[in-house]
């Protein structure tokens, strides 16, 4: 699997030959200005955490462009359609489903989820992807959470992408227990320094995680990981 990251927590991952995007935002982001084009993606699939505008600001351009499957809670499929976008499927927590790119289930994010306007977008999630190639979890925009066990019990995951900005989300030092949860060795880190209020000292965050046996990657715009 090859992860490219996007900035903030716009990333994608081609897995069994396809490409799956998740939380498009692209354009507003100001360290990914002039770094990333929206051409640059073109998904097979898009996957969406949450109704916050840092999750979701081209979805809608990008949805439309490469008629990718957008997967995503109940409310934000409803809103996608109201924007005019067909290739759709909705789920919901603790639900599972099987799309020709791989099986996804989402799941539990503390956290809170609104549209631009501040309209309730559904509650906040994240999701477990099973490819042919390996599985992986992203958290979205989450607290830690002991629920983060039962991922850890139930899939044996070759990464996750969890938030370290600290603030809205999960710290460097929660991130860390988040990644014993799900048992995993290699984390990528996102969420972190696109604002003020997320800026991180990434050197101390690969400490702690290299001290604890664990690898955060901590990637630049367009960067590329293979797990
Ligand atoms: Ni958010
Ligand atoms: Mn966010």
């Amino acid at each position: 699997m090859k992860l490219t990251y996007f900035g903030h927590a716009c990333f994608q991952v081609v897995a069994n030959g396809k490409t799956i995007l998740f939380d498009p935002f692209i354009q507003p982001n100001p360290i990914a200005a002039g770094k990333v084009k929206i051409s640059d993606v073109q998904p097979d699939a898009i996957l969406i955490s949450h109704g916050h505008a840092d999750h979701l600001a081209d979805a809608v351009e990008i949805a439309k462009a490469s008629d990718a499957l957008v997967v995503a809670n109940w409310e934000i499929i409803q809103w996608l359609e109201s924007k005019g976008i067909s290739n759709t499927h909705p789920m919901n927590h603790g639900g599972a489903r099987s799309f020709p790119f791989g099986r996804v289930k989402m799941t539990n994010a503390i956290h809170s989820s609104s549209f631009f306007d501040g309209t309730y977008a559904g509650n906040p999630g994240g999701f477990i992807v099973e490819t042919s190639d390996g599985s992986f979890y992203y958290s979205g925009d989450t607290a830690l959470t002991m629920d983060m066990q039962l991922i850890g019990q139930a899939h044996n995951l070759r990464f996750a992408v969890l938030p370290v900005g600290d603030n809205f989300t999960m710290g460097p030092a929660d991130a860390l227990k988040a990644a014993e949860f799900v048992a995993v060795e290699d984390v990528v880190g996102v969420h972190f320094n696109t604002f003020p209020p997320i800026q991180i000292d990434c050197e101390s965050a690969e400490t702690l995680f290299a001290n604890a046996g664990k690898k955060l990657h901590l990637l630049d715009i367009k960067q590329s990981v293979e797990f």
